[in-house]
């Protein structure tokens, strides 16, 4: 059942899906003090082994090494180069491609080449901006804020079921990162809800589930929404496969978010995370990895049936995935309309992305006023009271 008992306003104002300086401000009390998730365990398989990341607070390399994952900023602090430009590598110690400066698992300074001409320089003075790095299950999450809560509590609820479900019995099956040309909140915000099943995803999911099967739960952090599993012949099968490998598995589908950013679903063997980065106002990056329990105690044939059923409900959480992509830029051209028909409206299916734009609001500083949305503080454009439509 939905909580709330009427349809509600959109709280958002269409700018703060393209404004610049909205999303300055959005950097700073909405994304900073975030925890990203940009990997998962099985992509260090060595240790030595390192992959990069350009996120919208700088460049990141993770280094699994001593086996822990550590992350710094991938600049050099010789000439501030980026370390390296590849993806992802092997190495015994991180050595920027420029001039040839080495780094510790520390971040601190190794070698540096002809180091003499530096002098006077105290060794180990100069070193790695490090960022922090933490693993939940096999999920590779890092913060670049140091006051960030802990990771556990930063996960809150979510903490526990993350751990089981990316634990060490699972394999990662699906691993993708995609730039998508849309703000991330529209991505976001397109998780959040499943009245767009119907007319997005009508042949491949179908009608949306009737609200009696639906249940939304709210934290303060985030929300979950709890769903019927698949009831089809294949579905049920997909469920006492899963149950031979996992007493434990619900019938249920959950699909949760730890906010700001991090979305994921949980069905029969399989679970799925989408962590949207942001690339800019317009802009994001949808890093996506999918994974499946592995069975410990159940028979060959068991496991075997079970990867098939797991191979194709990955290909159909691929074909969903494409299908809200090739929608999403439409979405964002008409938010960036310059009239629109009103403020918009949210029904009452769609009841999570309000207290999704109620949080940004709040970690803005901004108020939650019912269809006209936030007014910028002074020194803005988007100064006063400008009703949509009518600019
Ligand atoms: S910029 Fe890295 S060694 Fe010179
Ligand atoms: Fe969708």
């Amino acid at each position: 059942m939905f909580l709330s008992e009427t349809h509600l306003p959109q709280l958002l104002r269409p700018e703060s899906y393209f404004d610049p300086d909205w999303y300055r401000d959005e950097e700073k009390h909405v994304l900073r003090s975030a925890w990203w998730a940009v990997a998962t365990l099985d992509e260090f398989p060595r240790d030595g082994d390192f992959i990069t990341f350009d996120h919208v607070d700088g460049p990141v390399i993770l280094w699994r090494k001593g086996g822990e994952i550590r992350a710094f900023r991938n600049v050099c602090a010789h000439r501030l180069a980026k370390l390296t430009g590849k993806a992802r590598g092997h190495c015994d110690c991180l050595t920027c491609d420029y001039h040839g400066w080495e780094y510790d698992e520390s971040g601190v300074t190794r070698r540096i080449p002809d180091a003499s001409s530096f002098r006077p320089l105290e060794k180990g003075r100069l070193g790695l901006a490090a960022v922090q790095a933490a693993v939940v299950g096999s999920v590779v999450f890092m913060s670049f804020d140091a006051s960030a809560p802990p990771i556990r509590e930063w996960l809150g609820n979510e903490w526990e079921r993350i751990n089981e479900r990316f634990g060490p019995r699972s394999r990662t099956l699906w691993r993708a990162d995609i730039d998508v040309p849309v703000n991330w909140k529209l991505l976001i915000e397109n998780n959040l809800e499943s009245y767009h099943v119907a007319s997005v995803h009508g042949k491949t999911l179908g009608a949306s589930p009737d609200e009696s099967m639906c249940e939304h739960e709210f934290s303060d952090g985030g929300s979950r929404f709890i769903g019927p599993g698949s009831n089809s012949t294949w579905g049920r099968v997909r469920l006492s496969l899963a149950r031979q490998i996992r007493e434990s598995i619900p019938a249920a589908y959950t699909h949760s978010i730890v906010y700001p950013a991090f979305t994921w679903l949980s069905v029969d063997l399989l679970s799925g995370f989408q962590s949207i980065v942001p690339t800019g106002p317009r802009s994001c990056r949808m890093v996506v990895r999918f994974a499946a329990f592995q069975g410990d105690t159940s028979t060959f044939l068991v496991d075997f049936m079970a990867r098939r059923c797991v191979a194709g409900e990955l290909t159909f959480w691929k074909r969903v995935i494409a299908e809200d992509l090739s929608l999403l830029p439409q979405v964002q051209a008409g938010i960036e309309s310059p009239r629109h028909p009103g403020a918009g409206l949210i029904s009452r299916r769609e009841e999570r992305l309000v207290h999704f734009q109620k949080w940004i609001l709040g970690r803005m500083g901004m108020p939650s006023e019912a269809h006209g949305g936030p007014k910028r503080t002074s020194g803005s454009h988007l100064d006063g009271p400008v009703e949509h439509g009518t600019r």
